[in-house]
């Protein structure tokens, strides 16, 4: 993976028709730009919630929504800020570690999330203030 990359859409193809229906698949280090240590799912959330509100120190993701559309508020420790609309299950979202996110769902959107790290607490940013002061030199 290259060093500094941005939050970025991939397409992740799809195989099928409209007639028998689609499969869209993610592979280690071909389409998806690192090796696959976890996958999480996230479900039911309600519209009014605003889920997210972190960044990470290591961690990189790709996003989906695999049904519904959900919206992803990206911001750099710079503050570059970019909104995604994730509204088709073959196009994932990259999100490279040291982004702030704020994600909302619409009514029973499916997130599916590959991350490049096991799950570690202390992987986490949870602190606006935190996340900003590392972008000043
Ligand atoms: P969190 O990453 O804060 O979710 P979101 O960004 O969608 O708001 O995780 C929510 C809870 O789930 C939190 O208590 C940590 C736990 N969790 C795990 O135990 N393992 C995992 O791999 C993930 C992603 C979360």
């Amino acid at each position: 993976m290259k060093l500094f990359e941005k939050p970025h859409l991939i397409d992740f193809q799809s195989i099928g028709s409209r007639d028998l229906g689609y499969i869209t698949v993610a592979e280690n280090n071909k389409n998806v730009p690192f090796d696959i240590k976890r996958v999480y799912w996230t479900y039911y959330t309600p519209q009014s919630v605003k889920r997210g509100g972190h960044a990470h120190h290591n961690l990189n993701q790709v996003i989906f929504s695999v049904s519904g559309n959900i919206t992803l508020n990206t911001e750099s420790v710079k503050g570059e800020k970019k909104s995604f609309l994730l509204d088709n299950p073959q196009i994932g979202l990259f999100i490279p570690k040291l982004y702030w996110r704020d994600i909302v769902f619409s009514h029973s959107a499916v997130l599916l999330c590959l991350a490049s790290e096991p799950y570690s607490i202390d992987d986490y940013i949870r602190n606006y203030d935190q996340f900003k002061l590392l972008g000043t030199p």
